[in-house]
């Protein structure tokens, strides 16, 4: 469903009775993070929370992605994977490089519905600083305020693209903030950009309260080359309402909260301790500072927030709805992947267990390797090939696949000084770490120096004449399906 901002969204959700609206006053100070957390873990729906501790006149709200039904809501089907095959099948052919093929598609595919549109803003300019919005704390050890779901906007400056991420924002006082972009991610590409041709001041825009399936795409490892608006505008199937900033910045016309400054990329100073998504805090490391010029408001602004921790939070949910999204475009970088499961107790940077059409000696090999050079797949501590007929959304079919398959010296590939997750405090140097790839596909005779052994198979006619023993007897003491 289109949302055109986060109101109609929770409006949307009121009418259908999912929404949890509180009326107790809850503070930012950790109280508001433990009460999401709770809720998400319970499979509770959006909390709004109506009266905000030192805040009047804000609403916070949180837990938006609450399980994967959330989005199976939002876009109207059980198999999200559709949303996104349909407009990879139309891309015909492989592209040669995403760039080539999406900057043309607009043209080629008559896409002009989801092509950005301009629009007067909903926000006002508002005397208020970063000290004036209900940032939170989430864990008792963390080193301050944050902003959790609030998105960094900012502009390639070669190319024009419009990148929007979710990187959490530490508060340090009413100007200033840190940016904790990790090395790999969108923010950080372009900072790179900028230093490159000279400049040391980064133009951005912090936003807080969008749409959820903007939220969500500013969330996703959407190709470098895609403009990620455009992402947007085929996922929601209606361009977004753009408004351009003083700075140049491209923001949604109808957002809750806007800040508008520029990043320093020279100013770095050490961000966090903050508790992670790993379920653990990160230590302290050198992020770059983010200076407000000004701030814009709605009225009584609505403030998006999470908090993670131990999984599975709502970005587990993310991950898993992102899974889904993104398994055509993997697809087309790695065809022979028929199927992908990042589970979400594998924080999705730890463990990918992926199935392929396998044809020839090491093809495994080969997808892993395409796997670890792809976007943030490459982020994979663990990887697990499957064959085809294995449902990797089903671990005892993995776990028996490893079982049945893998001879650790032979089918266990690991590889160093990989880039890992730059939370993972396994990792010896980070972001460098080592990655562990598992072969657990049947092996073919150039791979083993001998025949595969056959699998057992029932006699059809037994088979079929038990089935219907089974069916007769079963259904009468109720002891099979
Ligand atoms: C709640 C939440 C918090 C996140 N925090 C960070 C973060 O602090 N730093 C980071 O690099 N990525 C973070 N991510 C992941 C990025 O949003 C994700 O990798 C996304 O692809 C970034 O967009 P980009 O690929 O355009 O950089 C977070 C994601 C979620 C859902």
């Amino acid at each position: 469903m289109t949302f055109r901002d986060l109101r109609e969204y929770i409006d949307f959700m009121k009418r259908r009775g999912k929404l949890l609206e509180i009326e107790d006053e809850i503070s930012p100070d950790l109280e508001i993070a433990e009460l999401i957390r709770r809720a998400c873990y319970a499979n509770m729906p959006p909390v709004l929370l109506k009266r905000v501790k030192d805040y009047p006149g804000w609403k916070v709200i949180g837990n938006i992605f609450y399980s994967i039904s959330a989005f199976k809501e939002l876009f109207g089907t059980e198999r999200l994977e559709l949303v996104t095959e349909e407009f990879v099948k139309s891309f015909g052919r492989v592209p040669i490089t995403f760039t080539e093929k999406f900057t043309s598609l607009p043209v080629a595919l008559k896409l002009g519905r989801i092509t950005p549109k301009s629009r007067g803003a909903e926000f006002k300019r508002a005397d208020v600083g970063l000290n004036g919005v209900p940032a939170i704390k989430t864990w008792p050890k963390d080193a301050g305020r944050y902003m959790t779901f609030t998105l960094t906007f900012a502009k390639d400056p070669e190319s024009g693209a419009n990148r929007m991420g979710v990187y959490r924002i530490q508060v340090l006082n009413d100007k200033e903030a840190l940016i904790h972009w990790q090395a790999l991610k969108g923010g950080s590409h372009l900072a790179s950009k900028y230093l490159e041709s000279g400049e040391r001041e980064m133009p951005i825009a912090l936003v807080t309260g969008v749409d959820p399936i903007t939220a969500l795409v500013a969330a996703s490892p959407v190709p470098p080359g895609l403009d990620k608006f455009l992402f947007a505008g085929i996922l929601r199937g209606e361009g977004l309402e753009v408004k351009k900033l003083d700075n140049g910045v491209l923001v949604p016309s109808r957002a809750e909260v806007v800040m508008e400054g520029y990043v320093d990329l020279r100013d770095l100073r050490p961000e966090g301790p903050f508790g992670d998504h790993l379920g653990y805090y990160t230590p302290q490391q050198p992020y770059p500072t983010f200076k407000l010029e000004s701030t814009y408001l709605r009225e009584d602004p609505i403030f998006h927030v999470t908090s993670v921790g131990k999984p599975p939070l709502e970005d587990a949910w993310i991950g898993r709805a992102t899974e889904r999204l993104f398994l055509p475009f993997v697809r087309l970088i790695v065809p022979e992947v028929v199927d992908m499961y990042l589970p979400e107790y594998g924080l999705y940077t730890g463990v990918g267990i992926f199935s392929i059409k396998k044809q020839y000696p090491g093809h495994a090999r080969k997808v892993m390797m395409g796997l670890w050079g792809s976007g943030q797949l490459s982020l994979l501590k663990l990887l697990i090939v499957v064959d085809a007929d294995v449902n990797v959304h089903d671990i005892n079919q993995v776990i028996y696949a490893i079982t049945t398959t893998v001879d650790p010296k032979r089918d266990v590939m690991i590889v160093e000084n990989g880039i890992t997750d730059s939370l993972d405090h396994t990792v010896p140097n980070p972001p460098l770490g080592s990655k562990m790839g598992i072969d657990a596909t049947r092996k073919l005779k150039e791979e083993i120096g001998k025949e595969w052994p056959e699998e057992v198979e029932s006699d059809r006619e037994v088979a079929k004449r038990v089935d219907a023993l089974i069916q007769r007897y079963g259904s009468r003491f109720k002891v099979f399906p």
